[in-house]
C-alpha cells in the first residue's frame, strides 16, 4: 500500500507540468461544453387542448422540440418529408411522453404543391393551430433546384415556409393568442438578399446561399410580425446554437479526412439536440414573451441580430418578391 502511494507521488512529481496542463485542459473543455450548452427553457406551460405544427420533426432539434410539445400535452403535427423516419420518431415520442395525440403528415418544402396539399389537409381536418414552428432546413448543399425551379436552400428554408405560414394564418388568427416560431441561424450575419439574382444563378456559393436563406428567415419573421400587429399572433425568430445534428450531411462527405477528424472532435463539444431545441421551445411557450413579437432570440434570451436583419425596407421587398415567387399575389 505504502509502496503504491510512493509510486503515485513519484509519478506526480515527475509529471507535474504535464498533469497540470491536462487538468487545465480538462476543466477548460468542461467549461467550454457548459458554455456551449446555452440556456434551458424553464417554462412549465402546459399545452393541453392546443395544436402545434412543426416542420422537419423527424430528426435533429425538430424531433426534440416535438417531444417537448408532446410532453406538455399538445396535439403535435409532425410535417416531414421522410415518412418512415417520421413514423419511427413519432413512435418514440408517444412512448416517451405517453401522449398519443401525435400525427405524421407529408411535407416536402421543396415542392409548392406539397405545401399546398398539407395546408389544405390542415385547414379541412384540424380545428385549431396554436403554434407553428418553421424548423426544417437544409444547409450548404450543391446547386440544386426545387420542384418549382428555385435554388434549393432559399426554396426550402424560406419560400416553402413562407407559403406554409401564409396559408395557415387564418387558422392561427382564429386560435389566437398563437405563435409562429422561425428557426433561423447566426449564419445570417454577413448574409445578403441577392434581389438581382435571388437563385444565385450567376455565381453559386453554398455558404452565400445558406446565409441568404437564414437572413430571409429573420426578415420574414420581422415583416410578418408587423403585418400581424393586433391579431394576437406573435412571431419569433432564433438561432438555436451549434448542435450535433444531421445538418452537416451535405458538407462532411466532401471534406479531407483531417478536416472531418477535427470536426468530429468539435462535434463532441457542441450542443446536443435536446440543448439545441431549448430556444425553439422557449419561443413557443415562454409566458413572458406573450407581448413580444418580431424579435430574435438565442440561448433562451433576446439577442440583437446583425444590422442586415433589421432592414425593414429589405424585409418588405423580400415579402413582395416571395409573394410573387410562390404565386400568392
Ligand atoms: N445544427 C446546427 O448547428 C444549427 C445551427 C443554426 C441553425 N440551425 C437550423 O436548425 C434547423 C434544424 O436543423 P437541424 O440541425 O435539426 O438539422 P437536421 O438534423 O438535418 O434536420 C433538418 C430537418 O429538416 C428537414 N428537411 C430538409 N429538407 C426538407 C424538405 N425539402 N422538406 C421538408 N423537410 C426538410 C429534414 O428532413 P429529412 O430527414 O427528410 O432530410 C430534417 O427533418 C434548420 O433550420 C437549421 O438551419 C441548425
Ligand atoms: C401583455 O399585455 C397585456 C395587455 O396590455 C397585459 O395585461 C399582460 O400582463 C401582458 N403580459 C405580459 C407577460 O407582459
Amino acid at each position: 500500500m505504502q509502496n503504491y502511494a510512493d509510486v503515485l507521488k513519484d509519478f506526480a512529481e515527475r509529471h507535474a507540468i504535464g498533469l497540470t496542463v491536462a487538468a487545465v485542459a480538462g476543466i477548460g473543455i468542461l467549461g467550454l461544453r457548459r458554455w456551449m450548452a446555452g440556456g434551458v427553457c424553464r417554462s412549465k406551460a402546459r399545452l393541453d387542448g392546443k395544436t402545434v405544427l412543426i416542420t422537419g420533426a423527424n430528426t435533429g432539434i425538430g424531433k426534440e422540440t416535438a417531444m417537448d410539445m408532446a410532453q406538455r400535452g399538445a396535439r403535435v403535427i409532425m410535417a416531414c418529408r421522410d415518412i418512415p423516419k417520421a413514423y419511427s420518431a413519432a413512435d418514440e415520442i408517444r412512448q416517451k411522453t405517453g401522449n398519443n395525440n401525435i400525427l405524421v403528415k407529408k411535407l416536402d418544402l421543396a415542392s409548392l404543391k406539397s405545401v399546398r396539399d398539407l395546408t389544405k389537409y390542415v385547414q379541412e381536418n384540424e380545428k385549431r393551430l396554436d403554434i407553428l414552428i418553421n424548423n426544417a432546413g437544409i444547409m450548404m448543399c450543391p446547386k440544386w433546384v426545387t420542384e418549382d425551379g428555385f435554388e434549393m436552400q432559399f426554396g426550402v428554408n424560406h419560400l416553402g415556409h413562407f407559403l406554409l405560414t401564409n396559408s395557415l394564418l387564418d387558422m392561427l388568427k382564429r386560435s389566437a393568442p398563437s405563435r409562429v416560431v422561425v428557426v433561423a441561424s447566426v449564419a445570417h450575419v454577413t448574409g445578403r438578399i441577392h434581389f438581382d439574382d435571388i437563385n444565385l444563378d450567376k455565381n453559386y456559393d453554398n455558404l452565400v446561399s445558406y446565409r441568404q436563406s437564414k437572413l430571409a428567415n429573420i426578415l420574414f419573421a420581422r415583416e410578418l410580425a408587423t403585418r400581424l400587429q393586433g391579431t394576437g399572433v406573435t412571431v419569433y425568430s432564433l438561432h438555436p446554437g451549434f448542435i450535433r445534428t444531421e445538418l452537416v450531411r451535405h458538407l462532411f462527405p466532401h471534406w479531407a479526412w483531417w478536416k472531418r477528424m477535427i470536426a468530429s472532435v468539435l462535434m463532441m463539444i457542441v450542443k446536443s439536440p435536446w440543448e439545441g431545441a431549448q430556444t425553439s421551445i422557449y419561443c413557443a411557450v415562454e409566458e413572458s414573451l406573450t407581448n413580444e413579437t418580431g424579435l430574435y432570440y438565442s440561448d433562451c434570451a433576446r439577442k440583437k441580430p446583425a444590422a442586415e436583419a433589421l432592414d425593414d425596407a429589405a424585409a418588405k421587398k423580400l415579402w413582395d418578391l416571395s409573394t410573387s415567387m410562390v404565386g400568392l399575389a
